[in-house]
C-alpha cells in the first residue's frame, strides 16, 4: 500500500483501490488533488486493469476546499485533476457514499463509471456559494443526465438521492456494503464487463434550447440580483459542443464569479452558520432532553411543538382553556400535514409524531418533562407568575425556558429558586420553518443549560446563536432601531412603497412596510406603547403614521388593510395612506423632500450597522458573524450580502462614520457614532478581523 497524507492506494488482484481520507468531509484541497494524481501513477505502476476510487469516513468528497477560495490558486487544480482522471487509460469507477457534492460529484462524473450506496446523495451546490461547478460539472452532468436535469441540479443546488441520481443517469448502479468492498466489486465488474465504463467526454449532450431559454427567463425573474445563475445557464448551454470549448466557457464563468462580493457574501454565510456554534460552553456536556413542555398553543407555541415533534421529542402542550388547547392541537396537526404535503415527512412519521403529543390544561402535567418552553403572550407579570409555578411543579434538573422576544430573562429567572436552569429560547415565526434560534443567556444561566439550548437547537435542525440579555436581544433590538430610521424616511418625504422598493432592490425579500403588514402592525404599535415611558425626551417620534393605521384598525394583512390593501389576491396602495402621511408631516412641521433610492438604502443600512456595532460593544452578541447569521436567518437579510456586518466591511468604518456624522446634523440623538466604529477606523480593523478574534 502506498499512502500520501490524504490519499492511499493498494491493489487487490487486478484492481487498484484509491482511498481519499481527509476528514471531516474529504474536501478536495491541494494535498488531496496531488494525492489523487500520485495514486493514479501508482495504480499504473501496479499494472491495474481497473481502479476503484472511494472515500473513508462519513462521505465521498463533499466539494472543493472552500477555504482555498480567495487565496492564490494551488496546482494541480481540480479541473486538471478531473481531466486527467477522465483521460486515464485504466478505467476508473467512483464508489459514492455520504454526499458527493460540487467538486466531489465532478470527480465522480469524470470517472468512467459510478456506483453509490442507497443512502448516498449527490448535488452541485456551487450556486449556493455564488459560483457554478468549475471542474467540468456544467459539461459532464448534461452529457450524462441531459440538459433539463443538469439545469435543475445546478440552478437549485439541491441534493438528490441515489435512486433519483440513477434515474437521471448520473450514477450507473446502486450497491450495498462497506465502501472498500463496494469499490473493489465495482472495479472487478468493470474488468468483467458487467459494469459498463466509458469516458463522459465522449458522450454528446442533446441540445435543448427550449429548456435553456425557459431556465434563463426563470433565473432572471427569480434571482434578479445574482450573477452566477445566468453564468450556470451559459456554461450548460456550451455543453452541446466539443468538451474542450465547453470547459473553457465554464472556467471563464467560474473565474468571473469567484471572489465577487456576492460569492464572498454567500461563503461568509455558509461558514457563519457553522461558526455560531463556537460558544464558550461548547465543551460542556448538555443535559439529556427527550421530553418538552410547551406552554401556549398560539402560533409560536404550536410552531415550537411542531418542530420538536418533528425532531422526535415528546411534547406536552399546555393551554389555559380546552378551547385554546384544541386550537393549538389543530394548528400542530395542520403544520405536520403541511410537512407531509411538502415532502418533509412521511405520513407514518406524522402519525408517530402526533402520538408523542400530549395536550393538557393542567400545568402540573409538566412535572416530569426535561425542558419547558413558555410561549405565552408578552406580558412580564404573566410570565413571572408562570415561572413561579413552574419552579414548584417541575422536577429538579428540568430546564425552564422563555420564548420571549425582548423581555428580561434575569427578571423572569428571579421568580424561581433555580436561575441557573433558566434561559431564553427565542424562536422565530413560523417556528417549525424558521431555522434561527436565539439562545439567550441570563446572568445566572449555568453553562450546561446553555449547552443544552444549543444541543436542542441542533436536534430541532435549527441554528442557535448565543445572545445576552437586553430589550430585544440581538435581532429585535437592532430591528427596533432601524425601523425608526424607516419611519423618519417616510416622515421626511419618502413614500412607504418607495422605501420598500429601494430595499427590495438592495436584495431584501420584502421592504419593512410590507413586512409590517405581514407580521401585523399591532405588534409594532404595542411595542411603541410599551416603550413610551422609557423613550428619551430628545428622541424624535417616528411612529405617528403607523399609530394612525393601527388606531383605524388597519393592522396589515390580517385586517386586509395596512400600508397596502389586500383584496382578492391583489395588493394595492391604501387610498387613505397619503392623507395620513400628509397630515402627520404637517403636524410635525415637516416640509417633505425627495429621496433617491440610494440614500434610503444608505441611511437604513447605516442605522442597522450602528446598532449592530453597539450590540457587539455591549457584549450582547459574541462576534460580528453572530449578528450576520441572526439577520440572514431571521430577518430576510439578503444572503448574498453576507449579513449587515459583512456588508459593513465593504463600506468601511471611516465611510460609515462620515455618513453618521452627516446625518447627525439633522438628528444628533438618533445618529451617534458607535465607539467601536471609531476604534476600528483608528486602528484599521474590520468586522472580519473581530470574527477572527484579532
Ligand atoms: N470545504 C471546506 N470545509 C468544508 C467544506 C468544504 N467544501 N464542507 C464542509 N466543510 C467543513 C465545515 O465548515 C465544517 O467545519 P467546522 O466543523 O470547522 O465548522 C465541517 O466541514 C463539517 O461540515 P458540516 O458541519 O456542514 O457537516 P454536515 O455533516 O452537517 O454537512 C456537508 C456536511 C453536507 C458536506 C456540508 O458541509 C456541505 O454542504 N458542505 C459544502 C458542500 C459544497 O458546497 N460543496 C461545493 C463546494 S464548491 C466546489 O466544489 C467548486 C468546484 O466546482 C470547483
Amino acid at each position: 500500500m502506498s499512502k500520501s497524507q490524504f490519499v492511499s492506494v493498494e491493489s487487490e488482484g487486478d484492481i487498484a483501490l484509491i482511498c481519499i481520507d481527509n476528514p471531516p468531509v474529504n474536501a478536495s484541497g491541494v494535498a488531496v488533488r496531488q494525492g489523487i494524481l500520485d495514486a493514479l501513477d501508482t495504480a499504473r505502476a501496479l499494472g491495474a486493469k481497473a481502479i476503484g476510487l472511494y472515500c473513508a469516513g462519513r462521505t465521498f468528497v463533499a466539494g472543493a476546499d472552500i477555504t482555498e477560495f480567495g487565496k492564490p490558486p494551488l496546482s494541480p487544480g481540480l479541473p486538471e485533476v478531473c481531466d486527467i482522471l477522465e483521460a486515464s487509460e485504466i478505467p476508473i469507477v467512483a464508489a459514492i457514499h455520504g454526499t458527493a457534492l460540487g467538486g466531489g460529484l465532478e470527480i465522480a462524473v469524470a470517472c468512467h463509471a459510478r456506483v453509490a450506496v442507497a443512502t448516498a446523495r449527490v448535488g452541485l451546490p456551487e450556486i449556493l456559494l455564488g459560483l457554478l461547478p468549475g471542474a467540468g460539472g456544467t459539461q459532464r452532468a448534461p452529457r450524462l443526465a441531459g440538459i433539463p436535469n443538469a439545469l435543475d441540479l445546478i440552478l437549485s443546488g439541491r441534493q438528490v438521492g441515489a435512486v433519483e441520481a440513477l434515474k437521471m443517469g448520473l450514477i450507473d448502479r446502486i450497491d450495498e456494503g462497506e465502501m472498500r468492498e463496494v469499490a473493489l466489486a465495482a472495479g472487478q465488474d468493470v474488468v468483467a464487463g458487467t459494469l459498463g465504463a466509458r469516458r463522459t467526454d465522449m458522450l454528446q449532450t442533446q441540445a435543448d434550447d427550449a429548456a435553456l431559454k425557459a431556465a434563463e427567463a426563470q433565473v432572471r425573474a427569480k434571482h434578479p440580483h445574482l450573477v452566477s445563475p445566468l453564468k450556470c445557464v451559459e456554461a450548460i448551454a456550451a455543453s452541446t459542443g466539443p468538451i474542450k470549448e465547453g470547459l473553457a466557457v465554464e472556467r471563464a464563468a467560474f473565474l468571473h464569479c469567484l471572489g465577487t462580493p456576492q460569492s464572498n457574501g454567500l461563503i461568509h454565510a455558509f461558514f457563519g452558520e457553522r461558526a455560531v456554534a463556537n460558544i464558550p460552553e461548547k465543551k460542556v456536556a448538555p443535559r439529556d432532553v427527550s421530553s418538552l413542555g410547551v406552554i401556549g398553543g398560539g402560533t409560536m407555541g404550536s410552531g415550537i411543538s411542531t418542530s420538536a415533534l418533528m425532531a422526535g421529542l415528546a411534547v406536552t402542550l399546555v393551554e389555559v382553556t380546552q378551547e385554546a388547547l384544541d386550537r393549538g392541537v389543530a394548528t400542530i396537526t395542520g403544520n405536520l400535514e403541511g410537512a407531509v404535503k411538502r415532502g418533509k415527512m412521511s405520513a407514518a412519521k406524522r402519525d408517530a409524531a402526533l402520538a408523542r403529543l400530549t395536550a393538557s390544561t393542567d400545568l402540573n402535567s409538566l412535572s416530569d418533562v426535561d425542558l419547558v418552553i413558555e410561549a405565552v403572550f408578552e406580558n412580564m407579570d404573566v410570565k413571572k407568575e408562570i415561572f413561579g409555578k413552574l419552579d414548584a411543579i417541575c422536577k429538579q434538573g428540568a430546564i425552564l425556558a422563555s420564548n420571549t422576544s425582548y423581555l428580561d430573562i434575569n427578571e423572569i429567572a428571579a421568580m424561581t429558586s433555580r436561575p441557573a436552569d433558566v434561559l431564553g429560547l427565542h424562536f422565530f415565526s413560523p417556528a417549525h420553518i424558521m431555522r434561527l434560534l436565539e439562545v439567550v443567556v441570563g446572568e445566572g444561566t449555568a453553562p450546561e443549560v446553555v449547552a443544552t439550548g444549543f444541543a436542542l437547537a441542533k436536534r430541532m435542525k435549527k441554528v442557535g446563536v448565543r445572545a445576552g440579555v437586553c430589550d430585544g436581544f440581538i435581532g429585535n433590538r437592532i430591528l427596533g432601531h432601524y425601523l425608526k430610521c424607516a419611519s423618519y424616511l417616510v416622515m421626511d418625504g419618502a413614500h412607504p412603497d418607495q422605501v420598500d422598493r429601494a430595499l427590495e432592490g438592495f436584495g431584501f425579500a420584502m421592504g419593512p412596510h410590507r413586512v409590517g403588514d405581514l407580521a401585523g402592525l399591532d405588534i409594532g404599535y404595542m411595542t411603541r406603547k410599551r416603550l413610551a415611558p422609557t423613550r428619551p425626551a430628545q428622541e424624535r417620534y417616528g411612529g405617528a403614521i403607523a399609530d394612525r393605521l393601527s388606531e383605524n384598525g388597519w393592522n396589515g394583512r390580517k385586517t386586509a388593510k395596512g400600508y397596502f390593501v389586500y383584496e382578492e389576491g391583489q395588493t394595492r396602495e391604501n387610498p387613505d395612506l397619503d392623507g395620513i402621511i400628509a397630515d402627520e408631516r404637517q403636524k410635525a412641521g415637516i416640509t417633505p423632500r425627495a429621496f433617491e433610492d440610494q440614500e434610503i438604502v444608505d441611511r437604513y443600512m447605516t442605522a442597522m450597522i450602528s446598532e449592530a456595532a453597539r450590540v457587539l460593544e455591549d457584549g450582547i452578541a459574541q462576534r460580528p458573524v453572530d449578528i450576520d447569521v441572526v439577520f440572514l436567518m431571521g430577518y430576510g437579510f439578503p444572503r448574498f450580502r453576507g449579513g449587515p456586518l459583512h456588508y459593513a466591511d465593504t463600506i468601511g468604518a471611516a465611510e460609515l462614520i462620515q455618513r453618521i456624522e452627516g446625518y447627525a446634523r439633522e438628528d444628533a440623538h438618533y445618529w451617534q457614532v458607535p465607539n467601536l466604529l471609531r476604534k476600528m477606523a483608528a486602528d484599521g480593523t474590520t468586522f472580519a478581523d473581530l470574527n477572527k478574534g484579532n
